[in-house]
């Protein structure tokens, strides 16, 4: 099949790459040219394990083209994918000027019969809008179907995610489009008939698709938040949150995944999803509670980092060295949007702290995010931002920070204060060696 991807993100990127891998022709139309022309090269815009062999290997094939033209490469393709980026609006909605700009260039370059799918993330009723704008627009000789193929990677392991899905769904009412789409996804399908998870493509309708994708992210971010409350509560109650969220895990019907408590959530979609759900509910007259009583328990779990540093440093911030590991919203990704780090970092500057910081990935976007801010500085490894710190706080548990040699750690700080803001250490083992340690949700 020929499909083309408008962006060239973490999701229009690794989707077209691993297209391409599995034999199909993929065009991606970016719209700056330093970028476009990196990418022909095989220089990726941002970082995603294996992605840039992935890329290079296809460009090298002839299989994936990069261009900043709508044609050839709409015209020619089976199937298009929109993947631009969907940001909060100051009121919490999707910004969707971007996904409603590339829809009618694609429109008019559309040729013979193409599908035509939103990728981004999207409130319920966009692929409507999309699809009569299309309508306005395209050449008469033209037809289309338009599809909700939402998108459920994971940075950092996006490949593999791509490449094994827990599901892939398609919402769309016409026939034509839907076997189109199944073809296209069929070699992403487990083959076998059991329950596993990679067997499982959910057809659906536009408004359905559409909002599975919401849900689904604003349920993970209704897990973190709970985590965090039950982390809370166990400090105050001498409980061992850890184990109990391990423990309610161990119940099939509740599952393990996303109940770690820790710095809070952050990233490119949670923050912004949970938003634009509250504000599509606000929209049809439904008060989403819930999701408010998320987003403010994340604001505490974030906030809840700096309430410790106050506590190790006896409410004298002032004039402290503070060494922060890790930026990136959690770790094998570059990505800083909406990153806890960037809150926590604000706020004990705002306190006169001075910050040590280091990312193994991210730290030129942290720079970028901190430019205008005064007394950060970046260090080349985790042991240099401990040195001569009066605390040192871990807020994104790369595996690099994970086996520290704390004991150097120790001795070359000026004071032992740890707070581990993703419990990637034994407390006992710390508070062993001399650190005053605190976790979350922990004693
Ligand atoms: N990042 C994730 O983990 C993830 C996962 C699932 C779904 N999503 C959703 O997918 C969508 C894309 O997310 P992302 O993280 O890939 O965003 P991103 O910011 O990484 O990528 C957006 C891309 O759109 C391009 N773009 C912007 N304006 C354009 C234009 N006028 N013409 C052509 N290209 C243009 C940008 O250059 C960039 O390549 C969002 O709606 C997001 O919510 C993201």
């Amino acid at each position: 099949m020929t499909i083309s991807f408008i962006g060239h993100g973490y999701v229009g990127l690794v989707s077209a790459a691993v297209f391409a891998d599995l034999g199909n022709t993929v065009w991606v139309i970016g719209h700056t040219p330093e970028k476009v022309n990196n990418l022909k090269k095989g220089i990726i815009p941002i970082y995603e394990p294996g992605l840039e062999e992935l890329v290079k290997r296809n460009v090298d094939a002839g299989r994936l083209l990069f261009t900043m033209d709508y044609a050839p490469s709409i015209n020619e393709s089976d199937v298009v994918f929109i993947a631009v980026g969907t940001p909060p609006k100051q009121s919490g909605e999707a910004d969707l000027a971007v996904v409603m700009d590339v829809a009618q260039k694609v429109g008019k370059h559309l040729d013979g019969y193409t599908v035509v799918n939103v990728k981004s993330t999207v409130p319920v009723g966009t692929n409507r809008r999309v699809k009569a704008l299309i309508e306005e627009v395209k050449p008469t000789n033209a037809t289309f179907d338009i599809a909700s193929v939402p998108e459920f990677l994971r940075e950092g392991q996006a490949i593999s995610d791509t490449l094994h899905p827990d599901r892939v769904v398609i919402g769309t009412e016409s026939k034509r489009a839907e076997e189109k789409l199944v073809e296209l996804h069929k070699p992403l399908m487990v083959k076998g008939t059991g329950e596993a998870p990679g067997n499982h493509l959910f057809l659906c309708n536009i408004e359905t698709a559409e909002m599975v994708k919401y849900a689904s992210n604003a349920f993970l971010s209704v897990k973190i938040s709970f985590a965090n409350a039950i982390a809370q509560l166990s400090e105050l109650t001498g409980a061992n949150g850890i184990d109990v969220l391990e423990a309610i895990g161990l119940d099939k019907r509740i599952g393990t995944a996303f109940l770690n408590p820790g710095a809070g959530y952050g990233g490119s979609c949670f923050p912004k999803d949970v938003k634009a759900l509250i504000a599509i509910a606000r929209e049809y007259n439904y008060d989403f509670k819930l999701l408010k009583e998320v987003e403010q328990v994340n604001q505490d779990a974030i906030m809840g980092i700096v309430t410790k540093a106050k506590k190790l440093l006896a409410d004298d911030v002032q004039g402290k060295t503070i060494g922060v590991l890790g930026l990136s919203f959690k770790p094998d990704t570059d990505d800083m949007r909406d990153a806890p780090s960037v809150i926590i970092i604000k706020e004990l500057l705002a306190q006169g702290a001075t910050i040590r910081s280091f990312d193994p990935i991210a730290l030129e976007n942290g720079k970028k995010i901190l430019k205008d801010a005064k007394n950060v500085h970046f260090a080349k490894d985790a042991y240099d931002v401990a040195t001569d710190a009066d605390l040192l706080i871990v807020v994104t548990e790369w595996n690099e920070f994970k086996q520290l040699d704390l004991a150097k750690v120790k001795s070359l700080m000026r004071s032992p204060n740890l707070i581990d803001g993703r419990n990637i250490y034994e407390p006992e083992k710390a508070k062993a060696l001399g650190f005053t340690y605190l976790g979350v949700g922990r004693q």
